[in-house]
């Protein structure tokens, strides 16, 4: 019989070139035996049954293969909601609460607002404002039909009723200045990347990622659409990579919106920048 502490150190070895061995190893048995990490650390000596044992083994191959934790779970917490994953999401970054937290902040909370999240994959961005404002309507576009299914099964699952999916290219489901804001988290890496074929990335879908030579093609998209969608005074706000907030604060100058700023993630680094429709 293998105990719960034998599976968690033979884990260990197996993902020693890991980061984050130990991290893992007890994920992936959490997700196994369906128990929090409490349960692991007060029944060490408790033995795994075959199939426990089996189920757990072949995860940790996986895992030591590169294959992400949150594609073998199908789970990954963002803005402390549990959401689903699958191959054809991008798995949500903490990073991204950077964009929920500013446009939190900057949108009226006691207002009826309609927002978009373009390009939503997993629901992450969509549903964690519909969670934190009931009273908003939420619109989620994503050219993925895999990824709406996976981000309307979250919203269902959550309870959260005033998301509006749609398939397709970015706001085009969007009614000319309906918006009061239009946020995206979309891709920004440039196709040539090394970065791309490295680590969990890998295995994430190319199309939420990369986005032409200099990664700014789609954050192009959206700041081109912004004084379409947006109501007068409506705002747009964008997550881009560490180093292109002076392009993408152009972008959206070139395009006519005014009110122009950006936002520091924990690291120091402008992740996200802000505009408005002034005109
Ligand atoms: C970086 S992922 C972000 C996913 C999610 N918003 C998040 O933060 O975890 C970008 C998403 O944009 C979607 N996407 C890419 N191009 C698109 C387009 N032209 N129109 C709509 N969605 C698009 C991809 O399918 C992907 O789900």
């Amino acid at each position: 019989m293998t105990s719960i502490a034998q599976a968690l150190q033979q884990a260990r070895e197996q993902l020693q070139h890991s980061d984050s061995a130990q991290l893992d190893a007890e994920v992936l048995l959490m997700h196994v035996l369906g128990k929090p990490r409490s349960h692991l650390h007060a029944w060490p000596e408790a033995p795994l049954d075959t199939g426990q044992l089996n189920r757990f083994t072949a995860l940790v191959e996986a895992r030591r293969k590169g294959q992400p934790v949150a594609y073998l779970t199908g789970q990954r917490e963002f803005w402390s909601l549990p959401l689903e994953v699958s191959e054809h999401t991008l798995i949500p970054r903490p990073d991204t609460e950077l964009l929920v937290e500013q446009t939190l902040a900057l949108l009226p909370a006691d207002k009826p607002l309609q927002v978009l999240d373009a390009g939503t994959g997993s629901g992450a961005i969509a549903l964690a404002l519909a969670h934190e404002r009931p009273h908003w309507q939420i619109f989620a576009s994503d050219r993925s039909p895999e990824c709406l299914v996976v981000a309307r099964h979250n919203a269902t699952r959550l309870g959260l009723g005033n998301i509006h999916f749609f398939t397709g290219h970015w706001c085009d489901a969007v009614a000319d200045q309906c918006l009061d804001a239009l946020v995206s988290n979309p891709p920004y890496i440039a196709e040539q990347d090394p970065h791309l074929v490295e680590g969990d990335v890998r295995f994430e879908p190319r199309s939420a990622l990369s986005a032409g030579m200099d990664g700014l093609d789609d954050l192009e998209q959206l700041a081109a659409a912004a004084m379409r969608v947006l109501k007068p005074a409506g705002r747009i706000l964008l997550e881009h990579g560490f180093e292109q907030a002076k392009e993408v604060c152009n972008l959206l100058k070139d395009n006519g919106l005014s009110e122009i700023s950006s936002f520091r993630d924990l690291a120091g680094h402008e992740r996200v920048s802000h505009a408005r429709k002034t005109t």
